[in-house]
């Protein structure tokens, strides 16, 4: 369409080829398309409702535009470069279709309240979907730590063996963390349903339209308030690549940690090969691509945000062309958030398998019953911080003797305290390490049963 009759008879000549194919969004933002034509059906029927247009002109204009949808379902409405974007390609084809009540289309609209329109339908159902997805991987989080609740994992502070827990107190964590993803999605939801409809291309227009019907129409919370916000508002793409990137950086926390556990040296999980890929050189390996991938795709989003948040801090009022390039950041930190969590559920749910005979070793194995120690003396009235000086003398002790806390007779405990009696093997023994950490939040069996309680209620409720 850049021809020189594109645009009004301002122009003289077309644009130079190079610019025409610089200025396009078309090869990305036909991703809009169905959106564009709910949006343009929505403001036709606006037009005719208000008096603006005839009821026939916004039948013939809806049924136009309804037509378009199937010839582009149908694979058969493929616009080129000339059309610009996907504005112009389907006020194009519409006229083709309808005649020229198809120029009456944008009576009353701009491109640029249009394309904040189409925008914000798009998101509103991507962050739809993605609430399910993320409801999916919360759902596989909890039938894992159901699994798994007398299953003892090493837990660790700077990837030191710091106290043992429960595994299913582990990968309730992360579902805690989708939860909070989920309950952010919904929150901003609310704010991408804010219709700009109608702000016209940055004052409003001379036309007498009626906003709320079409925000009605199109299921919008709301309108934007004032026109030159709402041509040039992305608040809500930046909250929304904000939230998507905490998603990523909370799977790829997840993703870190199954490398590692499926490294030999952790041994924790065995990859199953619907997950896991061989190298094409070394025929013992099998990676873990699926965690790997994720890892790295994480990158991407937070840049995304990056970029958006730098697009617009220096943007004056109200649109600039800048604003187009806010739509291949907002498309593909969506498909990568729904690829990486499509990809995360099926690598929880078959893609690996706890290998709790290692778990069980790991955990009996070191040292990190060494604080029930100091709490069974400080219990006993000992002062905490004696009671810790003193089995970090236990813990040197047992290092340079080579053996673990467990391997001290009672006679040995009591030369290092009176106050040690046999039920200490007890103590020390990670089953009761685990469990004796009942506080609320903690990792005692019995929180973990009520934490799976709440979850699974929790998950229920939509
Ligand atoms: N393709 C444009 C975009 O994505 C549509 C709006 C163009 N508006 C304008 N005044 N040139 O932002």
């Amino acid at each position: 369409m850049n021809t020189a009759s594109t645009w009004s008879q301002r122009f003289e000549s077309a644009l130079h080829p190079a610019i025409a194919r610089f200025n396009a969004s078309i090869h990305f933002d036909m991703e809009l398309i169905e959106y564009d034509l709910t949006g343009s059906q929505a403001h036709a029927q606006m037009l005719a409702h208000t008096g603006i247009i005839t009821p026939d002109e916004g039948a013939q204009l809806v049924a136009g535009l309804e037509q378009i949808r199937q010839e582009y379902r149908q694979g058969e409405f493929q616009p080129g470069i000339d059309a610009e974007d996907v504005h112009f390609a389907v006020e194009r084809r519409l006229t083709e279709l309808v005649g020229s009540v198809g120029k009456k289309l944008h009576t009353a609209r701009s491109r640029n309240d249009q394309v904040g329109t189409d925008t914000r339908l798009y998101l509103r159902e991507q962050i739809t979907q993605i609430r399910h997805q993320l409801r999916a991987f919360q759902g596989i989080l909890l039938t894992l730590a159901e699994q798994h609740v007398e299953t003892l994992i090493p837990g660790y502070t700077h990837l030191q063996r710091a106290q043992p827990v429960s595994l299913a107190h582990h990968l309730l964590a992360y579902l805690q963390m989708a939860q909070r993803d989920w309950e952010r999605l919904g929150e901003i939801y609310q704010r991408v349903n804010v219709s700009p409809l109608g702000c016209g291309a940055l004052a409003g227009t001379t036309f007498p339209i009626d906003r709320h019907y079409t925000a009605q129409l199109l299921g919008f919370g709301g309108v934007y308030a004032n026109s030159l916000d709402g041509v040039s508002d992305r608040d809500f793409a930046i909250e929304f690549l904000g939230a998507a990137s905490l998603i990523m950086v909370h799977l790829s926390r997840l993703s870190e940690e199954v490398i590692l556990w499926a490294s030999q040296e952790f041994g924790f999980v065995t990859l199953t090969d619907s997950c896991a890929t061989g190298s094409s050189i070394m025929p013992q390996k099998k990676n873990p691509d699926v965690p790997e991938l994720v890892r790295g795709k994480t990158g991407r989003v937070l840049g995304h945000l990056q970029a958006l948040l730098v697009l617009m801090k220096g943007l004056p009022l109200a649109y600039n062309k800048d604003l187009q390039e806010d739509k291949e950041a907002i498309f593909d930190a969506v498909k990568t958030v729904q690829s990486c969590l499509e990809a995360m559920t099926i690598l929880l749910r078959e893609g690996l398998v706890f290998r709790t005979e290692r778990l069980a070793e790991a955990v009996a194995e070191d040292f990190s019953n060494a604080t029930d120690v100091a709490d069974y003396l400080a219990a006993k009235g000992v002062p905490f911080r004696e009671a810790y000086n003193l089995v970090g003398k236990v813990v040197r002790t047992c290092l340079v003797a080579g053996k673990l806390l467990k391997d001290l007779s009672l006679e040995e405990w009591q030369a290092l305290h009176p106050d040690f009696a046999a039920d200490i093997y007890q103590a020390i023994e990670p089953r009761q390490v685990v469990a004796a950490r009942n506080s609320y939040g903690g990792t005692g069996f019995a929180q973990v049963r009520q934490a799976l309680q709440a979850a699974r209620s929790q998950l229920s409720i939509d």
